[in-house]
């Protein structure tokens, strides 16, 4: 007889229990409704090590461990699949050797003419399943732990890298500045120069401080392509003469509320790098960076990161040049990753984009293809309001000559005895008089004492007891017509959005900035 046959000559019972005996790495077995066994197939006694004739009539607690024995989980579970109709679980199981394994469990009630008559009872062994899970996902921790330390390693290398050379700068400058024998040129082209190396340095920090999203922004709202036009001459100037710049803008207002430095600086980071890139290429094709504005209501799928249901504006640096290698495409966004350290390239134009993208609420993502060029994609959250008063640097007063004075008393609060020092002698520099507070409670205490005698108060943030933050509302609330001004150069109470209200002077500063900053007060009283 043919197998075939065989089959057909088979009962359907007998047919049935041959289908079940088949399955080898199931169990497949019947309970009554008391929950003892009373069938059995192969697959069950592969797993589980009982035999039909060791198994038959034994309740089925006995596959569950002490502890759930204790709680009386395998009661529960009958009665959950009596009372549901089906029950799916996970959990441990005991073989007869007493070895565990993970289970997955579905047991469905029996019920004939509508009486409970037992219950049907698949288990499946899926201990390997969930150690592949763990394997995989402790091989993905890995690896991310290894990335993040190459993050580390990289950033660290670069901060020690870029301070020590302006470290080195800072120190060679002030030792010439204290030889007697120096000529007046030389010391004040040295003494340019240690500012010069000062400024760099401060645009380092905040660079950084980007990246790591510590940077308060200073959101106001401003039309975006108003900006980028008023942007252009300088955007040309940057591109030179060898490379053309198309701009693609909507004829329509587009308000934005965030940092416009950090915006310009953004854009300018990414023309700066299509320019960098495409350089090498002149004289081959027609260099043109494309800068398009564009609404994005769809967010991309890898942007999911994004608010759903956000209006957004997406604006593009697009380039022609030589394109980024897909295996560096992941990292260029990093602090300190440059492909250009013959051209000093720091590695923190890109991390300032994404720094500034994430902290404003939208992101920047990219696409380059290998010899056509590469896009980079900036979407902001778009404001849905009309743009009301803007307040544009240029709507400030005019700045005034940096060797003008001005005159007054300023209370500055100053934890940093180092730090209140130079702070103090910049302040008489510019002809205001001063009174040093070490925190803020002294501060109170001196205001209490005599309100009158300060003009102004300029306070640090972090300071040990009360915050430059709490001290300013504080002024607010008792004297309010007392300006106070925070100075801070980096604070997690400020990063957090606290104190948005307040005027912010960013440490560290120098005479300009302070004079117009003081001026805009003392002027007014
Ligand atoms: N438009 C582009 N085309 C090709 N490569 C690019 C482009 N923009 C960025 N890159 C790559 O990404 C790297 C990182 O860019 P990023 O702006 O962060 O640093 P950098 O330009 O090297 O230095 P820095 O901006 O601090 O002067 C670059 O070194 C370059 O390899
Ligand atoms: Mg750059």
């Amino acid at each position: 007889m043919s197998s075939i046959s065989a089959i057909h000559a088979m009962s359907g019972v007998d047919r049935f229990q041959k289908l079940v005996d088949t399955i080898k790495d199931c169990a497949i077995f019947m309970l009554d409704t008391e929950g003892h066994v009373i069938s059995w197939n192969s697959g069950a006694e592969r797993l589980v090590g009982y035999s039909e004739l060791e198994i038959l009539g034994r309740h089925f607690s006995c596959f569950y461990t002490r502890e759930d024995i204790a709680e009386g989980v395998p009661e529960h579970i009958l009665n959950t699949a009596r009372q549901s109709g089906h029950l799916e679980t996970e959990g441990w199981r005991v073989r007869k050797d007493g070895s565990r394994f993970r289970a997955m469990v579905i047991m469905d009630p029996i019920f004939e003419n509508g009486t409970l008559f037992g219950f049907a009872k698949f288990t499946r062994d899926i201990s390997l399943k969930i150690k592949a899970e763990q394997d995989l996902l402790g091989a993905r921790e890995a690896l991310r732990n290894a990335q993040r330390m190459d993050v580390l390693g990289r950033l660290t290398s670069g901060v020690a890298h870029e301070f020590g050379n302006l470290l080195a700068v800072l120190r060679s400058g002030t030792e010439r500045l204290a030889r007697a024998d120096l000529a007046d040129q030389d010391r004040s082209d040295s003494q340019k120069f240690l500012i010069e190396t000062i400024d760099h340095a401060t645009s380092l920090t905040s660079q950084l401080l980007n990246f790591s999203r510590g940077q308060p922004l200073r959101p106001e709202q401003f039309d975006l392509i108003d900006r980028l036009l008023a942007m252009r001459p300088l955007l040309e100037t940057m591109l030179g003469d060898s490379i053309t710049l198309k701009m693609q803008l909507v004829p329509e207002l587009v308000p934005v509320d965030t940092d416009r430095h950090q915006f310009e600086t953004a854009i300018v980071n990414l023309i700066v790098n299509a320019r960098e890139a495409m350089i090498d290429e002149i004289g081959v094709k027609d260099c043109v960076v494309t800068l398009t504005v564009g609404s994005a209501n769809e967010i991309p799928e890898h942007l999911a990161s994004l608010p759903p249901g956000g209006s957004y504006v997406t604006i593009s640096v697009s380039d022609n040049g030589p394109g980024i290698n897909k295996s560096i495409l992941p990292v260029i966004f990093e602090p300190f990753f440059t492909t250009k350290r013959q051209r000093s390239g720091a590695g923190l134009g890109l991390s300032q984009v994404q720094g500034f993208a994430r902290q404003s609420g939208g992101d920047v993502e990219v696409s380059s293809a290998i010899g056509k060029g590469t896009t980079f994609a900036l979407h902001l959250p778009r404001v849905r309001r009309r743009i009301v008063n803007p307040i544009a640097i240029d709507t400030l007063p005019p700045s005034y000559a940096e060797d003008c004075e001005l005159s007054g008393s300023v209370l500055l609060v100053e934890d940093n005895a180092r730090t209140a020092d130079s702070s103090l002698a910049l302040l008489e520099d510019i002809g205001l008089k001063t009174t040093w507070a070490r925190n803020a409670e002294e501060a109170l205490t001196k205001l209490q004492q005599s309100e009158e005698n300060y003009d102004l108060v300029l306070t640090d943030v972090v300071m040990p007891g009360m915050s430059g933050i709490a001290l300013a509302r504080t002024i607010g609330r008792r004297w309010p017509q007392k300006p106070v001004i925070l100075t801070s150069g980096y604070s997690n109470e400020l990063a957090a959005g606290h104190g948005g209200e307040l005027e912010l002077l960013q440490k560290p500063y120098n005479r300009k900035t302070l004079l117009s900053t003081l001026q805009r007060h003392l002027l007014a009283q």
